[in-house]
């Protein structure tokens, strides 16, 4: 095997690129600098460069609200990319979210009908029309994530305790609507180590990966507080509605991915958050 990884400098690509190193797979991370994802002949030579026997897609823009205006940039990072890589031929995993889904009817199948709220849901469901069934590839939809990372900002997780530590005492806003099932990047990745070598063999199609414990950003942030000398009281709930529609609850069913008998088991918020913020303390 010689696995490509896109947006191995991400919060998830890292982790995956790490978890196949340490399972003996020869990886390859072109970074941003060397290959912009977003032009199809740097992607083809990318390709013809490496050869890959195998490709996990974590390149992505994925903050809602830089997807709203659908810039042309976007739309091939989110929309083209996955197809390009597809039409490569060698196995894919593409990881695709829970935003392909309006939130009204949780939890969601694999099979549920795509109800997409905003530009980056309708973004990321017609990515996975493009490529659902092609027999290489394997679409795993995942929520919100957090895990070892760098800059804390950058994980709509971690950047609950950069704001908090940033607040020195003075009260933090923080969403208590929108139901979430933060899932622990390094799961994932182990995950799919172990789905990879099997995707268009016993593998194809979507599947769903989810954290289990539902959480707002408020009970996040509440949990977090003590984890980094903060008062938890510093949190306050806030239920103002964001300006660009997010869906209320997308909890993902697992079951499929269950019954394959190939299912790491999620590990607990509160012992994922301590390896997240105590990685992080340790740089
Ligand atoms: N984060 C979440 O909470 C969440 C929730 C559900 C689903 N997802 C999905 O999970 C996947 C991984 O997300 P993530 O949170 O790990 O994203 P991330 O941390 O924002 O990382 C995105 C990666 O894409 C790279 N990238 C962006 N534009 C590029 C370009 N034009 N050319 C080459 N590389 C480019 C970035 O490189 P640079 O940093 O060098 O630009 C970075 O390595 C995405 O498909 C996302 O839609 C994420």
């Amino acid at each position: 095997m010689k696995v490509l990884v896109t947006g191995a400098s991400g919060t998830l690509g890292s982790q995956v690129a790490l978890a196949l190193q340490q399972a003996g797979i020869p990886v390859v991370t072109p970074t941003h600098q060397a290959v912009d994802l977003t032009d199809a002949d740097a992607i083809a030579k990318m390709l013809e460069t490496h050869a890959p026997t195998h490709i996990v897609n974590c390149a992505a823009q994925r903050r809602p609200d830089c997807c709203e205006a659908g810039d042309e940039a976007v739309i091939a990072l989110n929309v083209l990319l996955p197809k390009r890589l597809a039409d490569y031929g060698c196995p894919l995993v593409h990881i695709s979210t829970d935003y392909v889904f309006n939130g009204a009817n949780a939890p969601y199948a694999e099979d549920a009908r795509r109800c997409p709220l905003n530009a980056y849901g309708r973004q990321k469901a017609e990515a996975e029309r493009l490529i659902e069934d092609l027999p290489n590839v394997l679409i795993l939809r995942v929520p919100i994530l957090y895990g070892p990372i760098q800059d804390w900002s950058n994980s709509a997780v971690t950047v609950l305790a950069a704001n908090l530590l940033k607040a020195k005492g003075a009260s933090v806003m923080m969403d208590d609507i929108a139901i979430r099932y933060p899932t622990f990047t390094c799961d994932i990745a182990q995950q799919i180590v172990r789905l990879l070598p099997e995707v268009g063999k016993r593998f194809q199609g979507i599947y769903h990966y989810s954290g289990e414990e539902p959480m707002t950003k408020f009970t996040m942030g509440m949990t977090m507080a003590p984890l980094i000398g903060c008062e938890a009281t510093q949190c306050l709930p806030d239920h103002r509605p964001t300006q660009v529609p997010r869906p209320y609850d997308c909890h993902l069913s697992t079951r499929k991915l269950r019954q394959t008998g190939y299912f790491v088991e999620p590990t607990s918020f509160a012992v994922a958050l301590i390896k997240t913020l105590t990685a992080a303390q340790a740089e």
